[in-house]
């Protein structure tokens, strides 16, 4: 078997005609965009429940300390909103402290000198009150406290961000992932390709006796450059490579058609440079602090420049970024946040189903915003999104008594669990006005 040579093609003429070399060029081209823009279906079905079990005193105390106290509260000497807990029980008995933390306002209404002389050092801030708390839970609290209190410096810092947060881990999507590895696979292809042939040329020339003027030159390199040379003129190698530029062509505007519209990734700057980081996960502000909608209606809400002075009028007043919240209420002009996530208006969606009623967290469909500096759109709010989440995720059925009844009736001609879908999580009008 002998490989056709062609003398007068040169390298380039891999490239067969001035057609495909732009098919080519556009393929990469869309390639590369479409990386950017390719869709991200990792959103994870099925909360996962956050909270660490509790262990000990100190162990349940740190929970509890921060879930409710580290945003204004160090354990250590620093101050934040309100006082360095630390050795805050030698200041104070426990009982004191309970009576304190059940209800600030009305130790200070009772004249308690103390509590006093406290709510006016700290410029009359006012404290959460947790009635709900047991002086077990506050003992726990401080034991944690006296625990993190004690550990050198560095833990200060920690002030509530150095726990692992909890959380559904965001990766890249599985159709970057699906394009990277198509692409190495064709170029593999092509490297294993080539390898065989320059094999099979050298081979079949030693077996032709190596008297043609190639071989008798004997020179690796010129052979090799002989044999790419048959590999580029090679039809059907040409025919090959022209094919698989062309399906990557198809693939890549087919994923772009589909993400036109979509503002997956998007991640606007702010007009105050506000820090989910910062606020949700280190000061570990709960998200229903601000977003106060999340659990009673169809819109999360966007706080006001009020919820900010909760801490602001006092935390950081000097920074210039803090001076234009003040400036907005001065003004009595809301702060213009940009909006991030906006569905068309054909679309119904409505928060506290999926968050109160179905229990999901915010990281199912926004991502770890605990660690975003800048909000990010992390999800591609498609309708195949909503609806592939409502094909796969089984409806929170325990405590409801709304859902006794379909669960039997649903476990009488079904094995699975009750998903979505079976409450008409697909129906048309569901999610469409
Ligand atoms: C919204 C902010 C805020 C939260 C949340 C908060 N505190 Fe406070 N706390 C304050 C402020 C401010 C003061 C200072 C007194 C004042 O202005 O009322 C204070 C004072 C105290 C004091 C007295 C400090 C001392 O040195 O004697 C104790 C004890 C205390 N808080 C415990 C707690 C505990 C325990 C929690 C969590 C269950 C908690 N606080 C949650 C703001 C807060
Ligand atoms: C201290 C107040 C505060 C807390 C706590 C907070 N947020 Fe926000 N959030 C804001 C503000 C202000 C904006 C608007 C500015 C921006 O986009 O950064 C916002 C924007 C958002 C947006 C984007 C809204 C849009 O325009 O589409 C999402 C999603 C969001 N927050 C989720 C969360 C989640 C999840 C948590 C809890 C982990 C949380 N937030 C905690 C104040 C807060
Ligand atoms: C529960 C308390 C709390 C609330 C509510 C709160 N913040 Fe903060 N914020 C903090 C703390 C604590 C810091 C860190 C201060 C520091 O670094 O010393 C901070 C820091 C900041 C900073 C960084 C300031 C700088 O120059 O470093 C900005 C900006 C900010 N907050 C904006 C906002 C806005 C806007 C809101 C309202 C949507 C808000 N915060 C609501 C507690 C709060
Ligand atoms: C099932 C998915 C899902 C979950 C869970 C979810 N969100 Fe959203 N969120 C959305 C969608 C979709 C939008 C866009 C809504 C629109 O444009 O009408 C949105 C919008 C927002 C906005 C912008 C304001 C608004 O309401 O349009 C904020 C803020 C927000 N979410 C916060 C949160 C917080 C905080 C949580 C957790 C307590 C949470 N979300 C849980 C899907 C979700
Ligand atoms: C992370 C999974 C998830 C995503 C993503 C999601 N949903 Fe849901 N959705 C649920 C669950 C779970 C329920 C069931 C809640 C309940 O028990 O009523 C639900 C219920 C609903 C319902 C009520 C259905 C009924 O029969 O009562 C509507 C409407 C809805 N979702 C709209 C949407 C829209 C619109 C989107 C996309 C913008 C969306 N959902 C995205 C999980 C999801
Ligand atoms: C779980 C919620 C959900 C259900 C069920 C649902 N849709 Fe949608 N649909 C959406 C969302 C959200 C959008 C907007 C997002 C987008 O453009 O991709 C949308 C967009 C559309 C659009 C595109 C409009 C445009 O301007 O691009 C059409 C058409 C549509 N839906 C028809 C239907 C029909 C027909 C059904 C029933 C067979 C249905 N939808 C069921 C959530 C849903």
């Amino acid at each position: 078997m002998n490989i056709p040579f062609r003398e007068d093609s040169k390298f380039c003429s891999f490239f067969p005609s001035s057609k495909s070399f732009l098919a080519i060029i556009v393929a990469i081209l869309l390639s590369t965009c479409s990386l950017s823009w390719a869709q991200d279906s990792t959103a994870a079905a099925g909360a996962a429940p956050a909270g660490a079990a509790g262990g000990g005193d100190a162990a349940k105390g740190e929970t509890l300390f921060k879930n409710n106290c580290a945003q204004c509260h160090a354990p250590t000497d620093e101050r934040i909103v309100g006082p360095g807990l630390k050795g805050a029980t030698t200041r104070n008995n426990i009982q004191w402290i309970t009576k304190w933390v059940h209800n600030s306002q009305a130790v200070i209404a009772s004249g308690d000198p103390y509590a006093v002389k406290i709510y006016n050092e700290y410029s009359k801030a006012q404290m959460t009150s947790f009635p709900n708390l047991s002086e077990d839970d506050i003992k726990g609290i401080f034991a944690y406290v006296d625990k993190a209190g004690a550990a050198p410096a560095p833990a200060a810092a920690g002030a509530g961000g150095a726990a692992p947060a909890a959380g559904a881990s965001q990766s890249s999507g599985p159709s970057d992932l699906f394009m990277i590895v198509l692409v190495a696979l064709v170029v593999v292809m092509l490297l294993v390709l080539g390898v065989l042939l320059v094999i099979v040329t050298i081979l079949s020339k030693a077996v032709s006796g190596g008297d043609t003027e190639t071989a008798a030159k004997g020179d690796f390199m010129s052979r090799l450059g002989n044999s790419l040379k048959g590999i580029a003129g090679d039809p059907a190698i040409r025919s090959a490579t022209i094919w698989i530029f062309i399906l990557l062509v198809m693939k890549v505007t087919i994923d772009g058609a589909y993400s036109v519209g979509v503002q997956q990734g998007y991640a606007p700057k702010q007009p105050i440079s506000f820090s989910h980081k910062l606020h949700a996960g280190e000061y570990k502000i709960d998200c229903n602090y601000c977003h106060t909608g999340v659990n009673r209606g169809k819109s999360a809400h966007i706080p006001s420049a009020n919820i900010c002075m909760n801490c602001h009028g006092v935390i950081k007043k000097e920074s210039p970024e803090i001076q234009k919240i003040y400036t907005s209420i001065e003004n009595n002009t809301p702060i213009e946040w940009v909006r991030v996530h906006n569905l068309p208006d054909l679309a119904y969606f409505n928060h506290s189903q999926h968050v109160n009623v179905a229990g999901l967290e915010c990281e199912n469909c926004h991502g770890d915003i605990a660690k975003m500096e800048v909000i990010q759109q992390r999800s591609s709010l498609t309708m195949g999104w909503c609806i592939d989440c409502h094909r796969k995720t089984d409806v929170n059925t325990k405590d409801n008594k709304y859902y006794d009844k379909l669960v039997q009736l649903h476990a009488s001609d079904s094995k699975e669990a009750l998903k979505v879908a079976d409450i008409g999580g697909l129906e048309c009008s569901k999610c469409h006005y």
